[in-house]
């Protein structure tokens, strides 16, 4: 390991774009297949991550979608949790935001009660056994329409003490985020935080419309933004987090190659940009391996990497004065490593 590798893996990091479903790796798929008596269509866990080659952001959801199908009881969603939180350890992760899709088990026959308390029984023995701390966002499939999300969500309203913020995923192009203006307002009714996927593969404008209409108080990814120089402006002045997925955004074809990633371009322009995993086994890493393959491919320095750190606690929904307690720690941690 060379010196900067060592400040990367050294630096207390909250990972903030993590699709709980997208951490199934192919040997759980198996596992959980087996366990269920259900078929797959692929011999084994090795052709399955052969299959891991995407074209664009929906040839990769319609793999994450089949993949999630062998995810059925409350046990399933326990063990996915839980085997997250022991790898994310190993990479300095301290706190996690991790999303999930109720309506990819709902509309299996899974009920809502049975996701839920798997992945709350996960975070909260992670928390034991760990010391990471939580905060969960339920997302709504923005390729359904708006009564799909509105019911999603009565049946999530049950469960609110567990949910810090309400996302908006799957497939960006044609389903910009006013089409779930109304659902999003009952939301922050319900005093929930919004955050929405946004300038993945939709364009900047989309951007705007997650501000204005939804009022997300952070994008996810939202690398876009760099066709908009008023918008990047703007993004810094307001010190709006992204949540950036470099490895995921090569894998996706947004970029041909990390070297083309703007996360460099946007922390030099003070934009609160952090860099996270997606979905790791379908793109190739976890969080140290984005920060790790940013690092070489963009030349990142110290000073960067110091700074992807503080914005991954700053842009967390964690208390003012938590956050306070990390950036302190990252401060430590920067000064007698290197
Ligand atoms: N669901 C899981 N990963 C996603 C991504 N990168 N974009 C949109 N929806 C997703
Ligand atoms: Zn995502």
């Amino acid at each position: 390991m060379n010196p900067l590798e060592r400040l990367a893996s050294a630096l207390p990091k909250a990972e903030l774009h993590l699709h709980l479903e997208g951490t199934l790796e192919p040997e759980m798929t198996f596992h959980l297949a087996r366990k269920h008596g259900a078929k797959l269509r692929f011999p084994n866990a090795t052709a399955l991550r052969q299959a891991y080659q995407f074209k664009n952001l929906q040839s990769f959801l319609d793999l994450y979608y089949e993949g999630a199908g062998v995810l059925r009881d409350q046990e399933d969603f326990h063990v996915l949790t839980a085997a997250y939180l022991e790898r994310a350890v190993k990479d300095g992760v301290w706190h996690v935001e991790p999303f999930f899709d109720p309506q990819t088990h709902t509309a299996r026959g899974i009920q809502i009660k049975e996701v839920v308390e798997g992945i709350v029984g996960a975070l909260k023995e992670g928390e034991k056994k760990h010391g990471i701390t939580w905060r969960l966002i339920p997302c709504f499939l923005r390729h359904l329409d708006e009564a799909d999300a509105r019911k999603t969500f009565d049946g999530l309203l049950p469960f609110r003490e567990h949910f810090t913020a309400v996302g908006l995923d799957s497939s960006e192009q044609g389903n910009p985020p006013s089409k779930f203006e109304r659902v999003f307002a009952r939301v922050r009714e319900a005093g929930l935080h919004v955050v929405a996927h946004a300038g993945e593969e939709g364009p900047a404008a989309y951007i705007r419309d997650a501000l204005e209409k939804l009022k997300a108080v952070r994008i996810d990814h939202g690398v876009r933004c760099v066709e908009d120089p008023e918008m990047v402006k703007e993004l810094a002045r307001k010190q709006i987090p992204l949540t950036t997925c470099p490895l995921s955004n090569v894998r996706l074809g947004v970029y041909a190659g990390l070297k083309e990633h703007p996360l460099k371009k946007l922390l030099d322009a003070g934009v609160s940009v952090t860099a996270n995993s997606d979905d790791p086994p379908y793109f190739g890493g976890y969080l140290l391996e984005n920060w790790t393959a940013c690092l070489r491919e963009l030349n990142l320095e110290a000073k960067h990497l110091i700074q992807l750190a503080k914005n991954s606690f700053s842009g967390s929904f964690l208390p003012e004065k938590e956050k306070g307690k990390w950036i302190e720690k990252i401060n430590r941690v920067g000064s007698s490593v290197g």
